[in-house]
């Protein structure tokens, strides 16, 4: 049974601006809380409310005016959250969610408890734990933060105990808390997409391929290129994490594939930047599978539209200029579909996202990364 048709989500970058863009055909009514009345989202919804995620009397009002409340981003106090689901409001994913999706410490740890292929990890208390974790799993290793990281900011590559030191030190003094793992030689990164509604039946995208620039995820493809063995186990260890988080909504689970070997990284109970390919790439895109999962609606189909989809992030270019001054070139390239996340350019910064749709993968890739070329001037070999 549906529980409604308004969809509050805490946040409103450009997740929240891709879900208004799903509610339309469906008549599903957002409401935001957005912290910046020109946020990507905010620049298209009607209904926003504005105000920080970390002010409680905000999140309430969201809640208050929402049959469901969702996020776009993992800033809210899970304790708060909780205790709106005490007071009989809908939050999906749930308190405990995304209680597990702040902290990578907890996730190696459960994940890990239930015999799922994790990366050999440790928490850190001290920098003594760290030099004693590399002297037995061997440097460098990788030093995390356990919440508030995001693209590659959070994650230290450290070569030797002197690294150690001075970074466990800088990262005590910011009021972090850190777990360590071992550097894998990364042969692929993956991500599974998956969905799950309220009454437990659950959708999984095929697995994406995710390119890393700088700790960044810079392109997807679809399908993904390796053996048929890697990419079934990868579907089959995101089902049984969904079955046992049993969250509501997309949930996107990050893997690396090293050495014939699948170790998941981490989780995100939310639409992903891995998923963006659905958009125009899938039956259903992520964004209308999450809105349909929080309202408790049937999920949708999530096979492929084409033989490939590449999809490849827009950065801001180094030189400061606008890619939106120059859309009409990018729109010159065949099949290819241009989001812009409506936001002020500033180098190094996600605009937005260009896909496209073929028949063959190099070709196919090419095209995506041609209408990126045309938007950022910035020619890569
Ligand atoms: N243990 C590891 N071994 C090798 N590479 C890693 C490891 N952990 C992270 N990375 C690299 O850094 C990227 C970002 O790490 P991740 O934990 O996913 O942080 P974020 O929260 O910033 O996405 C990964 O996608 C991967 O390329
Ligand atoms: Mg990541």
């Amino acid at each position: 049974m549906a529980i409604g048709r308004t969809v509050g989500v805490v946040g409103a970058g450009q997740l929240a601006r891709m879900m208004a863009q799903a509610a339309i055909p469906l008549d599903i009514r957002l409401v935001l809380l957005a912290a910046d009345a020109n946020d990507g989202a905010a620049q298209v919804v009607r209904d926003v409310i504005v105000g920080s995620p970390d002010d409680p009397i905000k999140v309430r009002e969201l809640a208050q005016a929402s049959d469901v409340i969702t996020f776009d981003h993992e800033l809210v106090d899970p304790e708060f959250l909780a205790t709106l689901e005490s007071e009989g409001y809908t939050v999906y994913p749930s308190a405990t969610t995304m209680a597990l999706a702040q902290n990578k410490r907890r996730q190696r740890a459960e994940l890990s408890a239930i015999g799922l292929p994790v990366p050999a990890f440790a928490d850190v208390d001290s920098v003594e734990d760290v030099i004693a974790f590399g002297d037995i799993h061997g440097w460098p290793v990788v030093l995390k933060a356990s919440r508030g990281g995001y693209d590659g900011r959070g994650v230290w590559m450290l070569d030797d105990a002197g690294a150690a030191t001075a970074t466990v030190a800088e990262a005590h003094t910011a009021g972090l808390t850190l777990l360590v793992e071992e550097r894998v030689p990364l042969d692929l990164e993956l991500a599974v997409l998956t969905a799950r509604r309220p009454n437990g039946d659950i959708a999984i995208w095929e697995p994406i391929e995710t390119v890393q620039r700088n700790g960044m995820c810079n392109e997807l493809v679809v399908p993904v290129q390796t053996e048929s063995r890697i990419a079934a186990e990868a579907v089959s260890i995101a089902r049984r994490i969904v079955e046992h988080i049993e969250p509501v909504g997309v949930m996107a689970i990050e893997f690396f594939v090293s050495g014939g070997r699948v170790l998941i990284n981490e989780l995100a109970p939310r639409p992903h930047n891995s998923g963006h390919w659905t958009i125009e790439g899938s039956q259903t895109s992520q964004f209308e599978q999450h809105l349909r999962a929080v309202l408790d609606l049937p999920l949708g189909d999530t096979a492929r539209m084409a033989p490939v989809i590449a999809t490849e992030n827009l950065l801001g270019p180094a030189n400061g200029t606008d890619p939106t001054d120059v859309l009409a070139h990018a729109l010159l390239i065949h099949g290819a579909h241009v989001h812009f996340y409506g936001k002020g350019a500033r180098p190094g910064r996600k605009l937005g996202h260009v896909t496209v749709l073929g028949d063959d993968r190099a070709e196919t890739r090419q095209r995506a990364s041609l209408a990126i070329q045309q938007l950022t001037g910035e020619f890569r070999s």
